[in-house]
């Protein structure tokens, strides 16, 4: 059987990374911090932030893209960002009946595309009973409006491809771990293959994030230098177990509280740096403003250009 050399590079590499962090007692004791090594008291030190971001001013992300003017987590919704100049974008990721990674939020099919209409026989039309092939067909652009009818669900590597030509980052989710067992190892291999776990896209441009605990301590395992974030919020009591393999807690917005958000920043970071704390989704001014009186790190938006406006940030 021919293996793609790419491929059977990032199985090794993957391997190596699974085998060590097996081996240490703590594979992040000796991982180095993915900080700007040129300004390490600036906000640059934020692990994979913006170094130009002005202090106080919370990271702007934008949610499944810009996605209040696009199609979420379509390419059109990445291209809005960076046409508004965002240059962190958030996804979801799911795998399909033939083990490609795609990048869409609900595990059906049904309310981003028009599946029902193509497959009428295929209830319930989840995405991991559908080939990539199949997929590949779907409308997911109409729903949102008739401008952007035609847009497809995207590829994980496609994805990752826009992004890169972009320039822009990437807060990946790996969405219901549970449904697709090996899904942390199959997202690293597309990274490994994409380019995006080389040292530049792991210090700056890279963070991976999941509801599921389990899925954030597999990915830290296998790839300790790459930053994580927890989806939640836990009590203030159980933070520092996160720490042991996160760097950020990202919380809904209605949840927290200025205290939370300290006594999450009081807790270190897998990569020994102060925990960080990027909530969601925050589409109007008023609530930017009060979740950046809180001290959060980062703000999670559906609208970005509007929350960017209101709290003054990148
Ligand atoms: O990035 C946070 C946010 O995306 C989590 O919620 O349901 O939109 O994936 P959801
Ligand atoms: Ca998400």
């Amino acid at each position: 059987m021919y293996v793609r050399p790419v491929a059977a590079a990032a199985a090794a590499f993957l391997g190596l990374a699974l085998t060590l962090a097996g081996t240490a007692s703590s594979a992040t004791a000796t991982t180095p911090a993915p900080s700007s090594p040129s300004s390490p008291s600036s906000p640059s030190s934020r692990a994979g932030s913006d170094p130009v971001r002005l202090v106080g001013a919370p990271v702007v992300y934008a949610h499944r893209g810009a996605s209040s003017y696009a199609p979420e987590n379509t390419l059109a919704a990445v291209d809005a960002a960076a046409a508004m100049y965002v240059d962190w974008v958030e996804n979801d990721v799911q795998r399909t009946k033939d083990g490609e990674l795609v990048v869409i939020h609900d595990d059906t099919l049904t309310r981003t595309t028009d599946v029902k209409a193509r497959f009428p026989d295929r209830k319930p039309w989840r995405v991991q009973d559908f080939t990539a092939a199949e997929i590949a067909t779907l409308d997911a652009g109409s729903w949102f409006g008739a401008r952007f009818a035609g847009a497809r669900v995207p590829t994980l590597r496609q994805y990752l491809d826009r992004v890169d030509d972009n320039q822009q980052r990437l807060l990946l989710e790996i969405k219901k771990p549970q449904l697709y067992p090996g899904i942390e190892r199959d997202t690293l291999r597309v990274l490994l293959e994409a380019g995006w776990l080389d040292e530049q896209h792991v210090r700056r441009r890279l963070v991976v994030q999941s509801f599921d605990a389990d899925c954030v301590r597999i990915v830290h395992a296998l790839r300790p230098d790459v930053v994580t974030a927890f989806l939640g919020t836990p009590p203030e009591a159980d933070l520092a177990r996160y720490g042991q393999f996160a760097d950020r807690i990202n919380p809904w917005h209605t949840t927290i509280s200025a205290e939370w958000v300290a006594a999450a920043h009081r807790v270190t970071g897998v990569h020994g740096r102060a925990m960080e704390v990027d909530t969601w989704i925050v589409d109007d001014p008023a609530t930017a403003r009060k979740v950046q009186a809180m001290g959060v790190d980062g703000i999670i938006s559906n609208a970005p250009d509007v929350v960017r406006e209101a709290v003054g940030g990148f």
